[in-house]
């Protein structure tokens, strides 16, 4: 049996190495360009992540860019996790949380919930809301546990918000949302801020929303990945197979009302591709999480995202084995994507189009022509902008825009500056 002096000096180089990871973790987060406010930083600091991650080991619980997963369904898909600190630390960058401030978050694990406690202190509050009751019942538990006995903890649908607990200067989701509930807005304070992760057209997005009268504007977006929405918000992308024999599958996400003949597209894929280069390039490193957007806003009306497998590719079907998607654009029988092929310089690649179908090599030129513009006017600029209007909007009354996105509440419109 250990002695009371053993089992003290076990806890304190527990605390240490926790510390210590959790050092490490905040250093690699402002490399990685996603902390910079002295505030957030402290938050990290102080708490304990390992407290909410359970059973993950501490190098796992600290990784910078890892979430630690904390309910799967019978399929193994994730259903609930502590989201991975630099998505943490960029959505509490762009919420601007203050101290006194009231915020509500959707989704819950309880970490983030107490970064959030952290930052609004003693003369804020923080609610956090979670549709499944296993989930708010291991919260309440683990922060009480940590101490932040104040935090309200609510099981709902987050769509309907916390209006018991409203107003809120801050809304933050972290779950994949495809709308913005009209409960949100209605109880967000007169220039407060949603932060969500919301999906267009298959692409999702950090974006953060300020309400300037009815309707919200964005400042900011990050690309991000989350578990989708559940409950009345719930909208599922729908997939279009193209092809799926063992292990090779090659299938199209489709989200909002974009309808493609399947039957048409899968005799295409069967077809030679046609392949555009745009002469566009672009380093290892460098992100383009602008590209795949603007794709999706100037692309007309059969805008999809191409997901296929490694065995798919190794088959020489498609040329990419993205489980996310690659922008792909959809005319009648023909479908054209975005890939890449090495270009002359170390580590870096040039952007072009491959495509299937009667039309393919027009269509992958249309696709190469979209990149070489966003490469001249977009690459480098200030990103896309986001409004949020109420459905039933005229279209009048809308901004001119690149892309009008019509949701169950709302009507999006995303302009490129
Ligand atoms: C990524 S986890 C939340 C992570 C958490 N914020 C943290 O501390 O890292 C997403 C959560 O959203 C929840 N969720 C999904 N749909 C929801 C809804 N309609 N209302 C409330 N919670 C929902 C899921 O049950 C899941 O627990």
């Amino acid at each position: 049996m250990a002695t009371l002096r053993q089992m003290n000096t076990a806890s304190t180089s527990a605390t240490t190495e926790a510390e210590a990871a959790r050092d490490r973790m905040i250093a690699r987060l402002r490399e990685l360009g996603a902390l910079h406010s002295p505030a957030v930083a402290e938050a990290f600091r102080s708490v304990p992540r390992h407290a909410f991650t359970c059973d993950a080991a501490l190098d796992q619980a600290y990784a910078a860019e890892t979430s630690v997963v904390t309910k799967r369904d019978a399929a193994g898909a994730a259903l609930s996790s502590v989201s991975a600190p630099r998505v943490q630390a960029l959505m509490l960058e762009q919420a601007g949380v203050e101290a006194g401030m009231r915020c509500l978050e959707i989704g819950s694990g309880g970490y983030n919930a107490a970064l959030l406690a952290e930052l609004v202190g003693t003369d804020g509050e923080v609610t956090t809301l979670d549709i499944d009751a296993e989930i708010t019942g291991r919260a309440r538990r683990l922060l009480d546990e940590a101490g932040y006995t104040r935090v309200n903890v609510v099981c709902a649908d987050g769509d309907a918000g916390a209006p018991a607990h409203a107003p809120f200067d801050r809304i933050i989701a972290t779950a994949g949302a495809w709308d913005i509930p009209p409960a949100w807005i209605d109880q967000l304070t007169p220039g407060g801020r949603i932060v969500v992760p919301l999906r267009v057209r298959g692409l999702t997005r950090s974006v953060v929303f300020e309400r300037e009268g009815d309707r919200l504007v964005s400042r900011d977006l990050q690309s991000c990945g989350f578990v989708p929405m559940l409950g009345a918000g719930a909208h599922p992308v729908r997939l279009a197979a193209l092809h799926e024999d063992g292990d090779a599958a090659v299938a199209l996400r489709l989200d909002e009302d974009e309808r493609v003949d399947t039957g048409l597209l899968s005799a295409a894929l069967a077809s030679p591709p046609a392949a555009v280069w745009s002469g566009v390039e672009i380093g290892g490193e460098e992100p383009f999480d602008g590209l795949d957007l603007w794709l999706a806003c100037t692309s007309g009306p059969a805008f999809a995202l191409m997901v296929a497998t490694k065995a798919a590719r190794a088959a020489g079907l498609v040329a990419s084995a993205s489980p996310v998607g690659v922008a792909a654009l959809v005319d009648g029988a023909s479908f054209a994507y975005r890939t890449v092929r090495p270009a002359q310089a170390a580590d870096a690649y040039e952007f072009g189009a491959r495509a299937h179908g009667p039309d393919g090599s027009s269509l992958a030129a249309r696709l190469a022509d979209r990149i070489r513009e966003w490469d001249r006017g977009h690459r480098h600029g200030p990103g896309p902008v986001l409004q949020v209007h109420p459905a039933g909007t005229p279209d009048d009354r809308l901004p001119s825009s690149d892309l009008v996105v019509d949701k169950t509440h709302t009507r999006i419109t995303i302009s490129w500056p």
